[in-house]
Parts: structure tokens; C-alpha cells; sequence
């Protein structure tokens, strides 16, 4: 299965912060915000990875990030110059899909919940289809909204309704077969202009295709989308890390465990960062 990491947009909810470079390479805490969508792709076990961006921050993404050759992964890049929709991903990376399945995630959101890497390679193994997260929030006008049956099946599918129909978000990960480039490459745009991935997901759930994972209560599913969400979600990592001693979204451990790398390798990755707690913390648990 191959990942996409959409990272575009222009985050005009964050100005002026966002005048001079790209959301997804903010920090959240300790990290950049991109940091915490890759770890989701890694933990599902996927390692050819295609970032899409803004043309000028292409070359950013690219020093932070590099080939993945470090990491044991591969890292790719493809410009966006406008953002034209979350489906528009898929016509952008055709190429990198190939004739693979494929997980979408989006740049700006942060995952963090018990079991989830083990969540996300089930959705990997069960694919059949489409697998949608779904989350309750108290603002579901915000999001894509699903609507279940009493058994939990997806029934129904909204962008943005005015009058939700259900307090469950669809979030920005989502696990489709290889149908996904025929779908994307065949949408037309909606009336804000964009190829809506709720358009592709509806394809999918009108043919009983489309599983929705539920992530229940505990679980976070944290916004950075406008400056209160941002440092909330930075104080939700720091509270957690600081309490716990772990790091959230650590690329280098996870590439580790996951068996991307060997424990060497961890280590002198976290050595080159030892000037941080982040680095010291890498060599910690590699040593
Ligand atoms: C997009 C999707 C929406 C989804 C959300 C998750 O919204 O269109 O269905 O619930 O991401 O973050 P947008 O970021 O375009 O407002």
C-alpha cells in the first residue's frame, strides 16, 4: 500500500503566521506538525510515502524530511499550486499509486490513542473498499458527517451540513483500493470549488463499500487549523509526554519498532539530534 501526506493549503486561518511558510511545517510542541500524519502512515506499516505541497515549500519539506532513506521509507514530493480538494490528492499521485491501494492523511491532523497503530494495520489487512474514522465532536457542522445504523454501519455521508445529522466527523485518514484514481480522476468540482473526498467516500458507500472504524471516547483526534487548536494540541502532546516520559509521533522509534531500521541506526539518528530532548530521547530508548 502506498501513503499521501496532503500538506497544501494556504492555512489562511493562521495568518499572519502562515505569510512565511507552510501549516504543516508549524510545531506542534516538540515537532513539526507533519511529523505527527507520517507516524500514522509508518505504524500502518506503509513506507513509500508522496508529500504534496505548495510549490514554495516543496524544498522545505525536503530539508526537514529528506529521501526517508534514513528512516528506512521512501519520501517523495509533488506540487499543489492551488488547492483544489482533499480528491485532488489522488490525481496528483496517480503515478506514485500506481496499481496499489492507497492511505490518504492529512497534514494537519494529529492522531493519539491507545492501540491505533494496531487500528490502522487492521484497516490495512481488511481492506476491501474504502475505511473511514469516524469521531464524535461537538461541532460536526465543521466536518464531513457520517451517519450510521444501529449496528454502527455508515448509512449516509455530508460535507459540512448545516443541520448534521449524526455528531460524528469523518477525520482526515482514510484507506481506499486502487478504484480510488478512476473515482478521483472522474469528479467535478463542488459548489465551493473542490473535489470533495465526501464524494468519493458516497461512491464507495453506494455500493456497500465503505467500513467505518468508530474511535471511541479516550481517543484524540486533535484540529490545528486556526491558533487556539494549534497550542492546544501542543499542550495536549507536551501534557502527555511530560506526564508519560514516551514521545508522541517519533518518526525515528517508530521506523525502529516497526522494523524499518535497526536499534544502531535509531540510535545514531537520535545522537545527530542531542543538542534536543527530542534527540536525547531517541538515544534513550535505543540504547
Ligand atoms: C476536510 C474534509 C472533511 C473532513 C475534514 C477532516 O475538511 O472535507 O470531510 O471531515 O477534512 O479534517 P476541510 O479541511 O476541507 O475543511
Amino acid at each position: 500500500m502506498k501513503g499521501i501526506v496532503l500538506a497544501g493549503g494556504h492555512g489562511t486561518r493562521l495568518h499572519p503566521i502562515t505569510l512565511g511558510t507552510s501549516k504543516q511545517l508549524l510545531p506542534v510542541y516538540d515537532k513539526p506538525m507533519i511529523y505527527y500524519p507520517i507516524s500514522v502512515l509508518m505504524l500502518a506499516g506503509i513506507t513509500d510515502i508522496l508529500i504534496i505541497s505548495a510549490p514554495q515549500y516543496v524544498e522545505s519539506f525536503r530539508r526537514l524530511l529528506g529521501d526517508g532513506s534514513a528512516l528506512g521509507v521512501r519520501f517523495g514530493y509533488v506540487a499543489q499550486d492551488e488547492p483544489r480538494g482533499l480528491a485532488d490528492a489522488f490525481v496528483l499521485g496517480a503515478g506514485h499509486i500506481g496499481d496499489d491501494a492507497v492511505a490518504l492523511v492529512l497534514g494537519d491532523n494529529v492522531f493519539h490513542g491507545p492501540g491505533f497503530g494496531r487500528m490502522v494495520r487492521a484497516a490495512v489487512r481488511g481492506l476491501d473498499g474504502c475505511v473511514l474514522f469516524g469521531y464524535p465532536v461537538s461541532d460536526p457542522e465543521r466536518y464531513g458527517v457520517v451517519e450510521v445504523d444501529a449496528e454502527g454501519n455508515p448509512v449516509g455521508l455530508t460535507e459540512k451540513p448545516a443541520e448534521p445529522r449524526s455528531n460524528i466527523a469523518v477525520t482526515g485518514l482514510y484507506f481506499y483500493d486502487n478504484e480510488v484514481v478512476d473515482i478521483a480522476a472522474r469528479l467535478t468540482p463542488s459548489r465551493r470549488g473542490e473535489l470533495e473526498i465526501t464524494d468519493v467516500n458516497r461512491h464507495y458507500l453506494d455500493r456497500g463499500r465503505c467500513r467505518l472504524v468508530p474511535l471511541g471516547r479516550g481517543f484524540a483526534w486533535l484540529d490545528t487549523g486556526t491558533h487556539d487548536a494549534l497550542i492546544n494540541a501542543s499542550q495536549y502532546v507536551q501534557t502527555l509526554e511530560h506526564r508519560q516520559g514516551v514521545r508522541i509521533a517519533c518518526l525515528e522509534e517508530i521506523a525502529w519498532r516497526m522494523g524499518f531500521i535497526d536499534r544502531e541506526a535509531c540510535y545514531r539518528l537520535g545522537h545527530e539530534l542531542s543538542h534536543s530532548s527530542y534527540g536525547r530521547y531517541i538515544m534513550a530508548v535505543a540504547a
